[in-house]
């Protein structure tokens, strides 16, 4: 795909009904020759909207109106460049905890979570949170995350986790201000209960935090999963991180993680972990698949607020 295509692939199959704010300013861009030839003198990874709207933000140029965005951008552009050759999109969201906490539930317990791609690890606490799927509630904590579930039998439970460590190619640090301020950056401009959702579950991951290894989720996993307890079930995990990989090494890490005790719990775009015979999507909106052991389960969309459980 050129990269205009790509924003408006991203325009309409992630941003439409999402975020109308960045939906505008990708098909702006994917209209303006002269920012698609600076976008194209980047390496092809670092091309994206999501890191191109997230660098601007961050130093704080403006994304509600397209023509004070291109403005500021051309400006910049050197500031900018800089910036995503240096940084890859780290959003953290853990509001996914909602698609992947049926399948914990459903686990032998206790858990020893591994995430591969873990960001900032704000996915480790699944046990911390509490969540709605339409009127059935589960857990008391913050932050609620709320998840539109359709043929699913919502968990009665939250899961057990003794022990929680992430891997990452760049982990960042809820207790590093300038990591917050990127994470902040990264979250969608009209989307304010997300922004409190990553306050909430930042304070949740500072006060306990995780084990976070820098690392390569197909190099360092199987160092990393040895020093999981004995007596826990492992699951290894991981949600909107193969698209960052590229395919070869896809195919590596699926490999070592088959190798491993326990269990393994994807929720990737089935453009990079494809699966055979997997039901039409419920819309032509982007698509996570959930998987467990390589078995396809649900559709989800990509914050974790709506999941389609296969019949
Ligand atoms: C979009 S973020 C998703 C974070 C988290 N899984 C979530 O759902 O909130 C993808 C993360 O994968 C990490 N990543 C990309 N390639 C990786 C690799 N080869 N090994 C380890 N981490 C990687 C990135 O650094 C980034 O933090």
């Amino acid at each position: 795909m050129t990269i205009a295509a790509d924003y408006v692939d991203f325009a309409v199959r992630e941003l439409r009904g999402v975020s109308p704010t960045y939906e505008r300013l990708a098909l702006a861009v994917s209209r303006d020759d002269e920012l698609l030839a600076r976008l194209g003198e980047l390496p092809p990874g670092k091309r994206q909207p999501n890191l191109l709207f997230g660098v601007v933000r961050l130093l704080g140029g403006p994304v509600d109106d397209p023509a004070a965005f291109r403005g500021f951008a051309v400006a910049n552009w050197p500031a900018i460049a800089a910036e995503m050759r240096v940084r890859a999109t780290q959003t953290n969201e853990a509001g996914r905890c909602a698609v992947l906490l049926p399948v914990l539930a459903a686990l032998p317990q206790p858990l020893a979570l591994l995430e591969v791609g873990a960001s900032a690890g704000l996915c480790l606490y699944p046990d911390r949170y509490a969540y709605r799927y339409g009127d059935h509630r589960v857990g008391s904590g913050t932050p609620v995350l709320d998840c539109a579930a359709t043929g699913l039998m919502p968990p009665t439970r939250l899961p057990r986790v003794v022990w929680r460590a992430g891997l990452d190619l760049n982990p960042l640090d809820v207790t590093d201000p300038a990591d917050v301020a990127w994470l902040d950056a990264l979250v969608w401009p009209e989307h304010s209960h997300r922004r409190e959702r990553l306050r909430a579950a930042a304070r949740i991951a500072a006060a306990d935090p995780p084990l976070l290894v820098r690392g390569d989720l197909v190099d360092d996993l199987p160092a990393l999963a040895a020093r999981a307890p004995a007596g826990a079930t492992l699951v290894v995990f991981h949600t909107s991180v193969l698209y960052q990989v590229p395919r070869a090494r896809r195919d590596a890490f699926v490999d070592v993680v088959r190798e491993l005790p326990g269990h393994w719990i994807s929720n990737e775009a089935p453009e990079v972990l494809p699966y055979d015979g997997l039901p039409e999507p419920p819309s032509e909106a982007l698509h996570n698949v959930l998987a467990l052991d390589g078995r396809p389960l649900a559709w989800s969309r990509g914050h974790g607020q709506s999941m389609v459980w296969f019949g």
